[in-house]
């Protein structure tokens, strides 16, 4: 029986995860869960999977509404409070397997723990490996750590790649690794039409259901760009062995082109529970409750090359992976006050890209040796950005 510790459980990937874990319940426990504001999903949860631990943040009152719920409910989970008690759950000796399922920076320094404590650890956070890729595989290399990647494309390559790629991508015969992008919902309109896209409109992904920040950073291709930073990092790739292709009908996940010419892909339906049901079987293969693909009703397999004037953001990634320390964190940092600007209705959608490179071309850039130095860079481009945000809102007022 192995007993998994789920970070950002009241997610779109943390529900997922509990969804399979629910179809196999001689295989797997939960040992602990962790949200940051869904206090009534965190207690139904609770109430469902019976774990040891719930962690919330410490600076309100939903760890006193989770222990009331939780009395009502009669579970009996310990609720655990603040940013230590998410490392405690990672790395606690009676967890087997971590998902790490937080958005955002938030996530890295619980992962890292998990990794650090030699954990199987199946990633969905990228921004772990965007933020602090060579500290983090350094982590779990020293800690033994197995590294699972749940994103559906690096999962795909994963599954596509011979078992002992870390001799070398070139020297196990891999020429290149292509990541497939959907192009989100706006693939197709005029750009002069970008300009009043709203949240709810970037949200509504035409393949895949994700959370918002997610969602918005595939409607402007960031998402794609952070997968490469993520693959760089995984697949100690350099970025000319990196690709992205446009596939709209997310069927093909991924897929590494080798050196006689061969390309092995990965294929399925676009349902996340694919790649965890993989992190949490592998080796073995274990039922995910995903509909079986059908090829002949999914028609057309399309493809299309990336349109750089409409999704800058790739570039910026790109930019930022090869000008390497912390680069690729401050670009994810400001990217989230971007979106989350955004959301709020404080930035126009077309206005995103044009923020990060004006954030990316003034910013200072450090080595990035320490989790420390790179939080502090990541601090700096939020102030920076938000700088930046305010100086254009009042530009635009005058
Ligand atoms: N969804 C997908 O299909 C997909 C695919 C590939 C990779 N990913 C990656 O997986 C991660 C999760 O994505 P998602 O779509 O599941 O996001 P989501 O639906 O927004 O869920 C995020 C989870 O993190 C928690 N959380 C948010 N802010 C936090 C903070 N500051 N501290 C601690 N916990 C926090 C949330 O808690 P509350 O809900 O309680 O606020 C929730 O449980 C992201 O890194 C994303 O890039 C997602």
């Amino acid at each position: 029986m192995k007993k998994i510790t789920i970070l950002g459980s009241t997610g779109s990937i943390g529900a997922s995860t509990l969804d399979v874990i629910a179809r196999h319940p001689d295989r797997f426990e939960v040992f602990a869960l962790s949200a940051h504001s869904r206090v009534e999903e965190l207690a139904q949860q609770c109430k469902k999977f019976q774990p040891r631990y719930a962690v919330l943040p410490a600076n309100n009152d939903l760890p006193a509404q989770l222990k009331t719920r939780l009395r009502e409910l009669g579970a009996k989970t310990e609720v655990l409070v603040g940013a230590t008690a998410l490392e405690t759950i990672a790395a606690h000796t009676d967890t087997d397997y971590v998902m790490a399922a937080i958005v955002g920076a938030a996530g890295l320094a619980p992962s890292l723990a998990a990794a650090r404590a030699g954990k199987r650890v199946l990633l969905a956070n990228k921004e772990a490996l965007v933020m602090a890729g060579q500290l983090f595989m350094d982590a779990v290399k020293e800690g033994g750590a197995t590294l699972l990647p749940i994103d559906s494309e690096h999962n795909a390559i994963f599954q596509s790649l011979p078992r002992n790629y870390a001799d070398g991508l070139l020297k196990v015969g891999v020429k290149k690794i292509t990541l497939t992008a959907s192009g989100g919902p706006f693939r197709k309109h005029a750009l002069s039409e970008l300009k009043n896209i709203t949240p709810d409109e970037a949200c509504a992904h035409p393949n895949w259901v994700m959370g918002r920040k997610i969602s918005v950073d595939s409607a402007t291709m960031m998402n794609k760009g952070l997968e490469v930073i993520e693959a760089r990092w995984l697949f100690d790739a350099k970025p000319e062995q990196i690709e992205v292709v446009i596939h709209p009908q997310s069927i093909i996940h991924s897929m590494v082109e080798y050196l006689d010419g061969s390309v092995i892909a990965q294929l399925g339906n676009p349902d996340m529970r694919t790649p965890i049901a993989y992190g949490l079987g592998f080796p073995e293969r274990i039922d995910a409750g995903v509909a079986m693909l059908d090829l002949a009703r999914a028609g057309k397999l399309e493809f299309e090359a990336l349109d750089d004037a409409r999704f800058p953001c790739v570039r910026l990634a790109y930019e930022a992976m090869r000008r390497g320390g912390t680069a690729a964190a401050q670009l994810n940092a400001a990217n989230e006050i971007a979106v989350e600007a955004f959301l709020h209705h404080q930035l126009a959608f077309v206005d995103i890209a044009s923020l990060l490179e004006e954030v990316m071309t003034t910013i200072s850039v450090t080595e990035g040796t320490s989790l420390d130095e790179i939080l502090v860079a990541d601090a700096y481009a939020r102030t920076a950005t938000k700088t930046k945000l305010i100086e254009r809102r009042t530009l635009s007022r005058l």
